[in-house]
């Protein structure tokens, strides 16, 4: 993925936007209420004394799918023009945080004659930033950092900004934390009716309470609606039924029944409307939940005999099903950074969805962990969140084709081959 390195015209207000501006997730358009966050977020940073050793990170923390990136998202964008330098470090995986705070040697004049070695660019880097040269207005956002005793040494101190995203608590007691929770029911209506265009206020209140306000789910069922043009009172009545049929297995440790019941009615309109869609969803929700690059999952051409590999091969197929899970809204698509991006909740789920034999054989392949690689090479910028090539190779191979599946709809488990094996 290439990090967009803006000019810095000086515009008619005088501001700027920041000079390195790299792997921040696109604006979301639909970005809804969080103004009270926000106001505290801005005011916690900006509250912060001359003593640039004092500095501390601002840590986000709440539950999968309340809105802690799409938050510090909204952050980034609307504070832009007080920072020279933006950097995002998906921080799901120490070893991403380290090559991807590595990209940024260059950007800061370091690494100019020879490529460094991950770990000297790192060192380097957060020497740079500590210094505040070239740049004082800084913003880090360590996204995903469920890790924080791995990923603290590699949080920079300085003149800068940093702000972690986690679902871990214990970030409590190393740093400011501000608690995000669901949304408040203004909230929920506020989205619900930018999204659905003529809900009722009595149908939207309804709504958001069987998704307990979880904007991960209002958006599943906004977008659903939005795209069928089913009303709201027959999405409840589908997602009533679905929630009855889910009753009869285990309860998902990790999402409430009603949330799994949304997403299977999004899976099943994709198994009807774009099978092949649904086949790539669930490939990558094998991957790690950083966003994936569009250039990896085009090398999946490469290496699939199978039938989903013929289908990788046409570019209009594999751009058609990456639009179809963006507007089903089972993955975010960034066309600036070109990324698609599964939320961890909504690969558990896949996951959990998937006949427990290809679960074992995706499991027993290793699904993708770590990453290797480091600057200077492939051209830096792009060696940020992506994942290794090995590991999406498993993630890409490791499941059946089109032709075997189809059971998901009804979640009947069934055993099917794997033909790339
Ligand atoms: N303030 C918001 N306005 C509109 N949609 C939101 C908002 N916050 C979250 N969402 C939606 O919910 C989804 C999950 O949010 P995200 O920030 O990824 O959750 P978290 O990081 O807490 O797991 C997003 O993809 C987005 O669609
Ligand atoms: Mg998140």
């Amino acid at each position: 993925m290439d990090s967009v390195v803006k000019s810095v015209p000086v515009q008619d207000t005088g501001r700027r936007v920041p000079t390195v501006w790299g792997n921040v997730p696109q604006r979301n358009k639909n970005f809804t209420g969080r103004e009270g966050l926000l106001a505290d977020l801005r005011a916690r940073i900006t509250a912060e004394t001359r003593d640039v050793t004092a500095v501390l990170p601002h840590a986000l923390q709440g539950l999968g799918g309340v809105g802690k990136t799409h938050l510090a998202i909204e952050y980034a964008h609307r504070f832009q023009t007080d920072y020279d330098l933006v950097w995002w470090v998906p921080a799901d995986q120490p070893s991403l945080v380290r090559s991807t705070l590595a990209t940024l040697a260059p950007r800061l004049g370091l690494a100019d004659a020879a490529p460094l070695r991950v770990d000297d660019a790192v060192t380097q880097v957060l020497d740079a930033l500590r210094r505040g040269e070239p740049y004082r207005r800084w913003l880090l956002i360590f996204d995903n950092a469920e890790q924080p005793e791995l990923i603290r040494p590699s949080i920079p101190h300085g003149p800068g900004h940093v702000i972690v995203t986690s679902r871990n608590r214990s970030w409590l007691s190393h740093v400011d934390t501000i608690e995000v929770n669901v949304f408040d029911r203004r909230e929920s209506l506020e989205f619900l009716t930018r999204r659905v265009e003529d809900i009722s206020r009595a149908d939207a209140d309804e709504l958001a309470d069987a998704l307990g306000d979880l904007p991960l789910a209002l958006e599943q069922a906004g977008a659903l609606q939005a795209e069928t043009g089913m009303d709201a009172q027959e999405y409840l009545e589908l997602l009533r039924e679905a929630g009855g049929r889910l009753l009869a297995e285990n309860a998902p440790a990790d999402y409430s029944r009603p949330v799994a019941a949304a997403w299977s009615l999004s899976v099943s309109k994709l198994q009807e409307q774009a099978p092949f869609a649904l086949e790539l969803l669930r490939r990558c929700a094998f991957f790690s939940p950083e966003p994936i690059s569009m250039e990896i999952l085009d090398r999946g051409k490469f290496i699939l005999k199978s039938e989903f590999g013929a289908a990788m091969q046409d570019r209009l197929v594999v751009s058609r099903a990456v639009r179809e899970l963006g507007r089903y809204a089972l993955a975010r698509l960034d066309t600036t950074n070109k990324t698609l991006q599964v939320h961890r909740l909504v690969q558990k789920f896949i996951r959990d969805d998937l006949p427990a034999e290809d679960q074992r054989r995706v499991r027993d392949r290793g699904a993708p962990a770590t990453r290797r690689g480091g600057p200077g090479r492939g051209g830096g910028g792009q060696l940020a969140a992506v994942q290794p090539a090995a590991a999406a190779h498993r993630a890409l191979r490791g499941l059946p084709g089109p032709a075997a599946t189809g059971a998901s709809a009804d979640r009947t488990r069934r055993a099917v081959p794997l033909p790339d094996r």
